[in-house]
């Protein structure tokens, strides 16, 4: 539908391709054309012709660079304004209905008050611009365990974007029928008067509002091109949305990683794993197992976000939402995520990468010595001695998932993969050892809901403080969060055979600041300890906090000056160190007090009184690390 709009008023049939039939999306499409005044109306068909128009059409107006062709083929740099780098949490709202509904970690708006400021800023928000209409599943087409959304955008990065990173195009409308879809409503906020010339990346620099309606389940995002403020499938649908559709019928939306370890027999094993935001998921989700590990392969399912829904056999099963990686790119290097590396060579759209003068890209990590002369994340000629950073550190790809050389065989499977252990880990210089397995699903979920992460020298004057961040949702719950603790432990109740869990740190440091633990294809060593925990093969000593290993219960193949010792400060579970890190559970507890479970002050007495109790039983079986 491509039309010059003549009156506010759009007839049905200039609005409405014939295919489409679902009278709730028919009535959404004219209401929001009405209320934002497109020039034109376009619906999204998923095809690669659509896809290449829309990319030359960005080109031709400068929001998107192409790449050297010889080098990255097909493949796309965009440079956001400076002022529309990353999420903005803190113009993030869950509108629930009640405010105790939303929680204290979340921010809340009355929702017919957020409804009426929205309603104005997005009256004529699309002037002078196409309103794309974009139907999307997340999740492979038909799954049992996907669901439909609709994004409405005035943005053509949106509409490229969404197509890499879901299931998108004409065949969900044919999926979705008559049925329920999520409304996603998203403009630039950057309305043009006529004859007003674009600017490369349209954005409201003032305001900006990321609205999510947990019981009319729709969202409402103004303001922002970038990432998860924009391509509305993922955190807002996928994790904020979705928690609240997983809380009412019984499932858990997460922000995990899903991947596959198969073992030189060929036997299968998932897992996945939560993460906070920049703590190396797509590196694990994509890990190639280090020397001593022939024969043993790592697939990915996903790196970031996962649905996981009980299965008539008593497991969980998991898909990954996604169909694409929108990964962080500086970082990411052959030594670091070589799989990623090589997911990259086509097909990519960039953002706020720095530009090399044969036309390809780079970020600081790609090389260890950076190019002589770059073009930043800005468009300012760069040199390595310019002072500052060439990528912006959040600069991003957006690349699809197919095109991963270690990707799964079932990534699309519509039945999902079944999931026999959950890992958390969070960010820690001290205290938490590197793998430990909780003795049962309350005390999982318990440990994952008071997963910490020290802040980064980011938050000046707070280095070194541990912030809460349970099952890495702090941004991402769409309700309360001692609802989903409690929403957790009933999942433990109702599935009669619930994964193990584990809580992993790779980021223990040394009284010198170094990393004690070398991390990324040297985690296959706590995969593998892991994996042969869930099929009763590998022993681990009892501690006061969990079952973990020893130094014997690892293989150790292929690793070098890696001793005893080493392995021994790495699993140190210091009791005073902990009876204060418990302790310091209660700054979380309060804030959730009206909703907390009842099981987990119990829990965390036991801990305490564990830690307290046995001391003599535990410190002699922290020695027999040295001596087995
Ligand atoms: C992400 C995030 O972009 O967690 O995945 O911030
Ligand atoms: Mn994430």
């Amino acid at each position: 539908m491509n039309r010059q709009q003549e009156s506010k008023s759009w007839s049905t049939q200039d609005l409405i391709p014939d295919y489409v039939k679902n009278q709730k999306l028919i009535q959404w499409v004219k209401d929001v054309a009405e209320l934002c005044e497109p020039d034109r109306v376009y619906w999204c068909d998923g095809s690669q012709e659509e896809a290449d128009r829309l990319n030359q059409q960005m080109v031709a107006s400068g929001t998107l660079i192409p790449l050297n062709p010889a080098k990255r083929p097909n493949s796309f740099l965009a440079r956001s304004d400076v002022s529309d780098v990353a999420r903005v949490e803190d113009r993030t709202f869950i509108c629930s209905q009640r405010k105790q509904d939303a929680g204290p970690t979340n921010n809340w708006a009355e929702p017919a008050e957020m409804k009426t400021t929205l309603t104005n800023l997005f009256r004529g928000s699309m002037r002078g611009r196409t309103m794309y209409v974009i139907p999307f599943s997340m999740g492979p087409l038909g799954s049992p365990i996907a669901h439909i959304g609709v994004e409405i955008s005035d943005s053509p990065y949106v509409v490229v974007n969404m197509r890499i990173m879901t299931r998108m195009g004409r065949k969900v409308l044919d999926v979705l029928g008559d049925g329920e879809f999520v409304p996603c409503l998203h403009s630039v906020g950057a309305p043009l008067a006529p004859g007003q010339k674009d600017v490369a990346w349209p954005c409201n620099s003032e305001q900006k509002y990321i609205v999510h309606f947990p019981e009319e389940r729709s969202i409402w995002s103004f303001g922002s091109g970038y990432g998860g403020n924009a391509l509305l499938g993922k955190k807002c649908f996928a994790l904020r949305i979705a928690s609240v559709l997983g809380r009412d019928q019984g499932w858990l939306a997460e922000h995990m990683l899903i991947l596959g370890v198969e073992s030189p027999q060929g036997e299968k094993t998932y897992v996945a794993a939560a993460f906070p935001s920049a703590c190396g998921k797509t590196n694990f989700a994509m890990l190639v197992p280090p020397a001593g590990f022939e024969g043993w392969k790592v697939t990915t399912i996903g790196d970031d976000i996962a649905w996981i829904k009980p299965g008539e056999d008593g497991r969980l099963y998991a898909i990954n939402p996604e169909a694409g990686y929108f990964g962080v790119a500086p970082g990411t290097s052959p030594v670091s995520n070589p799989n990623a590396i090589a997911t990259l060579k086509e097909n990519i759209i960039f953002t706020n990468v720095a530009l090399t003068p044969d036309g390809d890209v780079w970020w600081e990590g790609l090389t260890d010595a950076p190019p002589a002369k770059l073009i930043d994340w800005q468009g300012n000629d760069w040199t390595p001695d310019s002072g500052r950073k060439a990528a912006h550190p959040n600069a991003r790809f957006t690349a699809p998932a197919y095109q991963c050389p270690s990707v799964d065989k079932n990534w699309d499977n519509p039945a999902g993969v079944p999931i026999s252990a959950l890992i958390f880990g969070g960010r820690r210089a001290t205290t938490v050892p590197l793998v430990m397995q909780s003795f049962n699903w309350n005390f999982g979920v318990y440990t994952a809901a008071t997963i910490g992460s020290e802040m980064t020298a980011a938050a000046a004057g707070n280095i070194g403080q541990v912030r809460r961040d349970p099952m890495a949702m702090l941004p991402f719950c769409g309700y309360h969060m001692g609802d989903y603790f409690n929403h957790w432990l009933e999942m433990g109740r109702k599935i009669s055979n619930p994964p193990r869990i584990f809580c992993v740190n790779w980021f223990r440091k040394d009284e010198n600041g170094k990393f004690m633990w070398p991390g990324f294809g040297d985690n296959m060593r706590v995969l593998k300890w892991i994996v042969d925990r869930i099929h009763g093969r590998a022993f681990g000593e009892e501690s006061p906090l969990g079952w973990m290993p020893r130094y014997d219960d690892i293989e150790w193949k292929g690793m070098k000056n890696f001793t005893r010792q080493d392995f021994r400060r790495l699993m140190t579970i210091d009791r005073e160190e902990w009876k204060s890190e418990i302790l310091s559970h209660e700054e979380l507890f309060e804030k959730l007090y009206d909703k907390l479970p009842r099981e987990f002050m119990l829990m965390r007495e036991l801990l305490l009184s564990s830690l307290w109790r046995s001391p003599v039983k535990w410190e002699m079986a922290q020695e027999r690390y040295l001596e087995n």
